[in-house]
């Protein structure tokens, strides 16, 4: 049976996803890259220099080691300016009262985020207090796809990976979620999301109670 819940932070918990796009796609602007919205899919849930080596994808030369750590600072100090001011309405429609429903049940709840800024973000909002245990970009070697950050919060929490749920807004989170032998729910459209067992529009309309009536959370989340 289930026994833990663990979330992603960005797109999910928190309206940053389109804070982290933003920041890329001005950065790629003044460097004269290309950037659109696959690109931009496609840097979801990976840590920031992954990132930065998909957005070089398009650059006509290569950049030496100094030069990439300069530009990932770059986007991340645009990245920080607009966090700086966030607080608790930056959570994302249903966000706080999903986490509340997990803990309400009985179930542990996890974060997993690729984000360094991960810590910071959960204060601003309020809502470190309510997770078991945090697993951030700064715990881990491998970045998602990778099932490290996954499997490293279902250890913290104490459960066995396949009691887990995982839930996530990116299709590289919904493949580390799935390495890790547990079922997803995707947050966000459908079309780029195809692999999660469910796909939610947001944490509004997620239902703990769903989840926990079967034996196998694969079997209710199917359902
Ligand atoms: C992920 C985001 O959660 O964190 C990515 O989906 C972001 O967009 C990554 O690049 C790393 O974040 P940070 O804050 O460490 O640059
Ligand atoms: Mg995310």
């Amino acid at each position: 049976p289930l026994q833990a819940v663990i979330f992603d932070l960005d797109g999910v918990i928190a309206d940053t996803a389109v804070v982290h796009d933003a920041a890329w796609r001005k950065l790629a602007t003044e460097i004269g890259l290309p950037f659109d919205r696959q690109l931009g899919e496609r840097l979801k849930g990976v840590d920031r220099l992954g990132s930065l080596e998909i957005l070089l994808e398009g650059a006509g030369r290569s950049y030496s080691q100094q030069e990439k750590l300069a530009l990932s600072d770059r986007k991340n100090d645009y990245y920080r300016e607009q966090i700086e001011r966030f607080g608790p309405e930056q959570l994302l429609p249903g966000a706080h009262e999903a986490i509340a429903s997990v803990r309400a049940a009985g179930l542990k709840v996890g974060l997993a985020s690729a984000s360094r800024n991960a810590p910071l973000l959960l204060e601003r909002m309020g809502i470190a207090g309510l997770f078991d245990y945090i697993v951030d970009a700064a715990n881990i070697q491998r970045s998602k796809p990778d099932p490290e950050i996954f499997l490293a919060a279902a250890a913290g929490l104490g459960v066995p990976p396949a009691a887990c749920l995982g839930v996530e807004d990116a299709a590289a989170g919904i493949a580390s979620i799935h390495a890790a032998g547990m079922a997803a729910v995707g947050i966000g459209q459908p079309a780029a999301l195809a692999q999660a067992e469910t796909v939610l529009s947001g944490l509004d309309a997620f239902r703990i109670d769903d989840f926990i009536s079967s034996e196998e959370p694969w079997l209710a989340v199917a359902g």
